[in-house]
């Protein structure tokens, strides 16, 4: 996710303002850390891997001479927390110094392109190609402005970005830029401010002009000059004055962060779809050439796996074989050897049982695949090639983001196995694809139509005992996910199956009343569904149905319902239908009056067996 910061203030030292700036975003990223400022001509830059406070330690963030400054708090995307892919990154000639929360998507042809002009680059970062296309384009057009020089480079640039550029060649200048990725300009009495959200500047300002997509800021202690970046054109915009408290801010208006983190999600999937082919490319090969392929995880990042081993199967005919990590040594130990292959999935990258089982596996000489939120991580040192599922940091302890992330990922390594192998027909091909881009949306969608519904379904069962959760296929491991959120953040014993298996046992629990939630897609299980339905309904049970926009048998069935966009594959529903789950979860622990960002005996990450 990655958090910015620029500033230029009338007297003083920008440093130590950055510096706190910086450790009021560090909720976005707090992997590495960097400044740099402008003092009599030149650039000056302090940066290191790390957390903000263990840098400021050993480098002192707060001694950068110059009145005008920018930072960077780091959550890695490409290239490792290294010193060298820290932020602030410069051109060849140190003049331009460049920070960057997003993902520049088209940076290696960019890079190729550069370096044949003979640049040279110093990290494996996307960011340093914008320094250096700046520093080219300057180059070529030496009568434009920063500002102008800066818009012609970001019409090179595909991808998200929130930028700060700094130069010596214009020492009382911030330029700053949006595209996907959140900026804010905050207007003070002898000072401006840049920054990617509210919480940085609000104890110094509450006046806040919003910067929407495409367009460039050009700071200087005259005022503001905002242009769209396609045409240039000036655009008028009046300030805000922002009345949230400093806690409120860093939430971003939302009562806790994990509303917020499932309000983030049509964003986090956009990341998650921009992920770099190369490694995708990698992980497919290893799981094409491998004997027997186990995905093994703990929680959610678990119920993922069970649903990638359907998208592997279907897609791409491959079998996995998902584990609980803290049985796969008694399970699969033994049996594990050098044609067996992990792909083992952790949001922390750290849970001992997941690190556990795969070193268990290493021992053997297996070939290990990591997939993970954060680079850096255990899991990415051990791996022999990893995929950062790009979720940005999880703060909620229920994970969230997170999942439908993996799921987006899990999806696309599913895909491309698919291609590789010919399993599926073009036109399937192209219409999972065209649907897996259109997910964001999809997402947005669900929680934004059905947000109240999940909130009064909420209310309605607020008292209920005791939960079924219920799906068939991959619906199972949605049904998982969502009796796993109820439980640990709301507190409601609840009890999860393939519906098929309910029968053999578990419909013994149900009598009048009892609820039980169906996940019923409009896949292939969805007629054998219905007859669960009925199962369960001629036993007296309440029925709520997470179902396809305008199934009508299934309406007619349930006692509530909450609505997805039609037309999902099935490989990919686990991504909306998860959704109202999260949503349930949530209204539920406000509703029987628990907190839902700190539920009771639970670690973010679990680091001990
Ligand atoms: C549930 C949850 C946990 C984690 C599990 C694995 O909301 O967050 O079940 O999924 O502890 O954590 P990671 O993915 O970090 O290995």
């Amino acid at each position: 996710m990655c958090g910015i910061f620029g500033c230029i203030i009338k007297e003083g030292a920008a440093a130590p303002l950055i510096h706190q700036s910086l450790k009021r975003l560090e909720y976005r990223g707090y992997d590495s850390v960097g400044e740099a400022t402008i003092h009599e001509g030149k650039l000056h830059i302090k940066k290191d891997s790390g957390k903000i406070d263990e840098v400021h330690k050993i480098r002192n963030l707060d001694d950068l001479p110059g009145n005008i400054g920018i930072g960077h708090t780091r959550w890695a995307t490409h290239g490792a927390p290294l010193m060298v892919n820290a932020h602030p990154h410069v051109d060849c000639e140190g003049q331009i110094a460049v920070v960057h929360n997003g993902i520049v998507e088209n940076f290696a042809e960019l890079k190729l392109e550069l370096e044949g002009k003979g640049h040279v680059f110093q990290s494996r970062t996307d960011t340093e190609v914008i320094a250096h296309l700046i520093e080219e384009n300057l180059k070529n057009n030496p009568s434009l402005s920063l500002a102008e020089v800066v818009i012609e480079t970001l019409r090179r640039i595909e991808g998200s970005y929130a930028i700060a550029v700094i130069s010596p060649k214009e020492p009382d200048k911030i330029i700053c830029a949006r595209n996907e990725s959140p900026l804010v300009v905050g207007l003070g009495e002898n000072a401006l401010y840049c920054a990617s959200d509210i919480p940085a500047f609000l104890p110094l300002t509450n006046k806040a002009v919003i910067i929407e997509d495409g367009e460039l800021v050009t700071l200087s202690l005259e005022g503001i000059e905002i242009r769209k970046i396609a045409t240039s054109s000036l655009v008028m915009r009046e300030p805000k004055i922002i009345d949230w408290t400093p806690e409120m801010a860093v939430k971003h208006g939302y009562p806790h962060f994990m509303l917020k983190e499932i309000h983030e999600q049509p964003v986090c999937l956009r990341n998650t779809l921009r992920l770099q082919e190369h490694y995708l490319d990698l992980m497919t090969t290893f799981l094409d050439r491998a004997r027997e392929v186990f995905l093994v995880a703990c929680g959610t990042s678990y119920h993922a796996c069970l649903a990638a081993s359907y998208m592997f199967s279907k897609l791409a005919f491959l079998v996995t074989y998902p584990v609980i990590a803290s049985e796969f040594v008694e399970q699969h130990g033994k049996s594990v050897n050098i044609d067996s292959t992990i792909l083992a999935v952790s949001q922390s990258g750290e849970t001992a049982d997941t690190l556990a089982a795969v070193n268990a596996a290493r021992q053997r000489a297996a070939t290990i695949l990591g997939l993970t939120n954060v680079i850096g991580s255990t899991l990415t040192r051990v791996s022999r090639v990893y995929i950062s599922q790009q979720s940005g940091p999880e703060i909620g302890v229920a994970a969230t983001k997170t999942f439908t992330s993996q799921l987006a990922v899990l999806a696309q390594l599913a895909l491309r196995l698919a291609k590789k192998r010919g399993k599926v027909s073009q036109d399937e091909m192209d219409f999972i694809e065209a649907k897996l881009k259109k997910l964001p949306e999809i997402v947005e969608a669900v929680v934004k139509n059905q947000e109240e519904k999940v909130k009064d379904i909420a209310k309605k069962y607020r008292d209920a005992k005791v939960f079924f959760f219920l799906g068939r296929g991959i619906s199972t491991a949605t049904a998982y996910e969502g009796r796993l959120k109820l439980m640990e953040i709301a507190y409601v014993p609840s009890i999860a199956f393939p519906a098929g298996e309910s029968k053999h046992g578990p419909i013994s629990l149900v009598e009048q009343g009892f609820p039980v939630i169906f996940i019923c897609p409009k896949d292939e299980t969805h007629k054998t569904v219905i007859g669960n339905i009925m199962e369960m309904k001629a036993r007296g049970a309440t029925i709520i149905a997470v179902i396809e926009e305008g199934d009508e048998e299934v309406k007619r069935l349930a006692d509530d319902y909450v609505e997805i966009p039609k037309g999902v594959p099935d490989v990919l529903s686990p991504i909306p239908f998860v959704i109202p789950l999260q949503l349930l979860a949530y209204y539920m622990a406000l509703e029987r009056g628990y907190d839902p960002d700190k539920p009771r005996n639970l670690a973010k990450s679990v680091t001990v067996k």
